[in-house]
């Protein structure tokens, strides 16, 4: 079997969810990780038995034996490290969001065309078998035509330390702060719950109005070098491409959830309800005669789906791309950004 050879762009937080997640692909070989920081890098490539190190992609790139990349940088760096990876010719998955601006991450995506690699946007929650069964049946037409859909993305990580202190780890503060290059939590898990909403019901948003908050989390805004500016907390109203009408939010001060996301689809025929974390995956449907008469649920059993990694993986093999591509995740950003403009228009509906 012919092994393609894998570098690990960053080696922070998730960078070692992607080396387990390639690992358990048996057409992937982790050569080597890069990371500007070289203590964490140093432990990373040991805890992980990466065999070669570098201190910055260009050192990487140079030495050149690899064939693929995976970029688990921060959002700011994702555009001017994944650029040179496709002018060399580089496979490429990236994390999301691909870029916190939409026309980067459009170049980027037309760059990945244009060099003829598999590129791949780390959308995670793809992985769930519920979203791909609730997207094949509305595909199918099993809930008539969507009129109505509710999606949020809960996180906590501001009120509890499960995933550690955000006051003390570079790693949350970060995301906090526009000038490292933060969209807040709108661009960090608006992202995932519009990939959700939108690949469930099969068709775009065509249309947003949003609201932000930004809430008081330290003297003066500030800890250190990061200003808190970013957004915590979301809320939109979106129309999709047929007129379904529906509410979108996210928030980090979601007490009580720890990382859950929730779908509703009501259709003129029947509805599909879903929701998804680490622990428990569950979705159900009221459909048809249900629907009309008795309101009954019945809980749905899908089949387990590929990881991203493993879909990747297999894309090397064949050398054509995967859905979520690059041009998937400029079309989000797009979204994304015209978010962030109805927001600063005082939540004024605009079109995509
Ligand atoms: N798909 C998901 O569910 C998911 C979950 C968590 C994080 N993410 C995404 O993964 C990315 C990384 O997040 P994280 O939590 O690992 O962040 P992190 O801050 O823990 O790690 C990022 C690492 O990249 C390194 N780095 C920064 N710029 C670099 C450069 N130019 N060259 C080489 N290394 C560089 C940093 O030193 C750091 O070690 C982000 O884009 C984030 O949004 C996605």
């Amino acid at each position: 079997m012919k092994k393609h050879r894998l570098l690990v762009l960053g080696t922070g937080g998730m960078a070692g969810a992607h080396v387990l997640g390639f690992r358990s692909c048996p057409n992937i070989e982790v050569v080597a990780g890069v990371d500007r920081d070289p203590a964490r890098l140093a432990a990373f490539c040991a805890e992980h038995h990466i065999p070669k190190a570098f201190t910055s992609l260009e050192e990487a790139l140079d030495w050149g034996q690899f064939d693929a990349a995976t970029n688990v940088t921060p959002d700011s760096a994702h555009y001017a490290t994944t650029l040179p990876l496709l002018a060399a010719g580089k496979h490429v998955m990236c994390e999301k969001p691909l870029a916190p601006r939409h026309a980067d991450a459009r170049e980027m995506a037309e760059a990945a065309a244009e060099a003829g690699v598999v590129n791949m946007v780390n959308l995670t929650y793809r992985r769930s078998a519920e979203l791909a069964e609730a997207a094949k049946m509305v595909a199918d037409g099993a809930i008539g035509e969507l009129r109505h859909f509710e999606a949020s993305y809960l996180q906590s990580w501001l009120t509890q330390d499960t995933w550690g202190d955000w006051r003390t780890d570079p790693k949350w503060l970060w995301r906090l702060s526009q000038s490292h290059g933060s969209t807040g939590c709108l661009g960090d898990i608006g992202v995932h719950i519009l990939d959700f909403a939108s690949h469930a019901a099969g068709q775009p948003i065509t249309h947003i109005s949003c609201r932000l908050a930004t809430f008081e989390k330290a003297e003066g805004d500030r800890i250190g070098e990061y200003v808190l500016d970013a957004n915590d907390s979301f809320t939109m109203q979106a129309r999709m491409e047929n007129g379904a009408l529906g509410v979108i939010h996210g928030s980090r001060f979601a007490s009580g959830y720890h990382n859950d996301l929730f779908l509703k689809l009501y259709g003129t025929e029947g509805a599909i309800e879903l929701s998804f974390d680490f622990q428990r995956c569950w979705m159900r449907t009221c459909i048809g005669v249900d629907a009309l008469r008795s309101k009954t649920w019945h809980e749905v059993s899908p089949t387990p789906v590929p990881t991203n990694y493993e879909r990747f993986a297999q894309a090397l093999d064949r050398g054509v791309g995967e859905d979520p591509d690059f041009a998937r995740g400029a079309e989000l950003q797009k979204v994304l950004d015209s978010a962030t403009a109805s927001h600063v228009a005082g939540g004024a509906e605009l079109a995509i």
